[in-house]
C-alpha cells in the first residue's frame, strides 16, 4: 500500500518568554491509504502540534516549522502557499477536535453548514441536490432521522451527534486524510465506542486514512492499525497494534500499558509512572525519559538513542531495550492490566 502522508524530520518550535521551545523534535512518520494510525503520549508531548503542523494550522505569531518535510498525496506542504493550503484543508485534508462545538457555527442549521461545505467545492450544486447529498452523508455516519437533524442547530444535538456531523463534513469533501484529535474524550463510553466504530468503517469503506490522537490506549486497542508513541516531542516507539500490545519495548510504553486500570483492581494497584515530564529547559541532551526510567544509565543521560528497528516494522528509540522486549513477568502484569488474561 502506498503512503498518503510522509513526514520526515519535522521540527516545530514555539517562541516563548523563556526562549524557543521545541514542541516537535525531528519527527518522521508515514500514513498509508486507508490506515488508522494512533498517536499516543502524555499531555504536552506534542501530539496536537504534530497534527497542526500537518494541517498548516500552527499559530503564526509564535510558532513555525523549523525544518523537515511533509509530503501529502505527492505534494510538499511546508512550502505550499497559504491559499493552496486553505483549499486543501477544505478538501483532501480534514481535522476534527475533542469539542465539535468549536468547529460548528452555532447560528446556522446543520443543513446550512453542510450545504456551505458542498458549495465551497462547487457553487453550481442546486439546493435540492445539496439536500439529497446531505441526507445521504448523514445516514452514512449513522445519524437517525437525518431529515429532522438537518433543520436543527448544533446546540440541539448531543455531543456524539455533533461529532458525527463533523465527520460527515470530511465525507462530503471526500477527504483523504482525517486527523482526529481526541475525538471521543468528551463522550461517554458507549457513544465513544460508536464513533470509533464509525471511524473504522470509514477507513475501510471509503479508504480514508486517519490519524487518531488519544491518550487512551484502549482506544488504540480498539481501532488502530499502527501505533506511534510520543514522549517530550519525539517518537519513542512505532509498531503495529498487535506488536505494541504483545511486546512493547520502550520503558515509557511499558509504563503506559501498566497504567491501564482493569475491573477488580484495588486503588493500591493503580499504577502511575513516577516523576514528571521533563521541562524543555532541563533538556541536557540525553533521553527525555531518562529521569523517570528505571533502566537509564550514563549513556541514556548523555545522548538520545536513534530510532532502530528492533523487530520487523517495530521501531524503538532506546539504548537499553532495542533487543530486549518485555520480560515475562512484565508481560504478565500488562496482560492483566489490558484484560487479556
Ligand atoms: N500556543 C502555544 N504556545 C507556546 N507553546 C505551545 C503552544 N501550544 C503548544 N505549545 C508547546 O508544545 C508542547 C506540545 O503541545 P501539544 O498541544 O502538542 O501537546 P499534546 O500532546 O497535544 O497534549 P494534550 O494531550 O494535552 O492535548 C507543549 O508542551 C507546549 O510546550
Ligand atoms: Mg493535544
Amino acid at each position: 500500500m502506498e503512503n498518503l502522508l510522509n513526514v520526515e524530520h519535522l521540527t516545530t518550535v514555539f517562541r516563548t518568554y523563556e526562549g524557543e521551545v521545541t514542541a516537535v523534535n525531528d519527527v518522521s512518520f508515514y500514513v498509508k491509504k486507508g490506515e488508522i494510525l494512533g498517536l499516543v503520549g502524555e499531555s504536552g508531548c506534542g501530539k496536537s502540534v504534530t497534527s497542526l503542523s500537518v494541517m498548516g494550522l500552527l499559530p503564526r505569531k509564535n510558532s513555525r516549522i523549523r525544518s523537515g518535510s511533509i509530503v501529502f498525496d505527492g505534494q510538499e506542504l511546508t512550502t505550499l502557499p497559504r491559499k493552496a493550503y486553505d483549499e486543501l484543508r477544505g478538501n483532501a485534508l480534514a481535522m476534527i477536535f475533542q469539542e465539535p462545538m468549536t468547529s460548528l457555527n452555532p447560528v446556522f442549521t446543520i443543513e446550512n453548514q453542510l450545504r456551505e461545505v458542498i458549495r465551497n467545492h462547487d457553487r453550481s450544486v442546486s439546493r435540492q441536490e445539496c439536500r439529497n447529498r446531505i441526507q445521504e452523508v448523514l445516514n452514512k455516519v449513522g445519524i437517525p432521522g437525518a431529515e429532522n437533524v438537518m433543520k436543527q442547530y448544533p446546540h440541539q444535538l448531543s455531543g456524539g451527534m455533533r461529532q458525527r456531523v463533523m465527520i460527515s463534513m470530511a465525507l462530503i469533501n471526500h477527504s483523504k486524510l482525517l486527523i482526529a484529535d481526541e475525538p471521543t474524550t468528551a463522550l461517554d463510553v458507549t457513544i465513544q465506542a460508536q464513533i470509533l466504530q464509525l471511524l473504522k468503517k470509514l477507513a475501510k469503506e471509503e479508504e480514508m486514512s486517519i490519524i487518531l490522537i488519544t491518550h487512551d490506549l484502549s482506544v488504540v486497542a480498539e481501532v488502530c492499525d499502527r501505533v506511534q508513541v510520543m514522549y517530550c516531542g519525539r517518537f519513542v516507539e512505532t509498531a503495529s497494534r498487535e506488536a505494541f500490545f504483545e511486546s512493547p519495548m520502550h520503558p515509557y510504553s511499558k509504563g503506559l500499558l501498566k497504567c491501564i486500570p482493569y475491573i477488580g483492581m484495588s486503588d493500591q494497584e493503580l499504577y502511575h509512572i513516577p516523576g514528571n515530564v521533563m521541562h524543555p529547559a532541563d533538556d541536557e541532551g540525553g533521553c527525555s525519559f531518562a529521569p523517570r526510567c528505571p533502566d537509564a544509565d550514563e549513556r541514556c543521560r548523555a545522548s538520545v538513542a536513534p530510532m532502530t528497528e528492533a523487530a520487523q516494522g517495530h521501531y524503538v528509540r532506546c539504548f537499553r531495550c532495542g533487543a530486549s522486549p518485555m520480560t515475562s513477568t512484565e508481560k504478565e502484569e500488562s496482560d492483566v492490566s489490558a484484560g487479556n488474561e
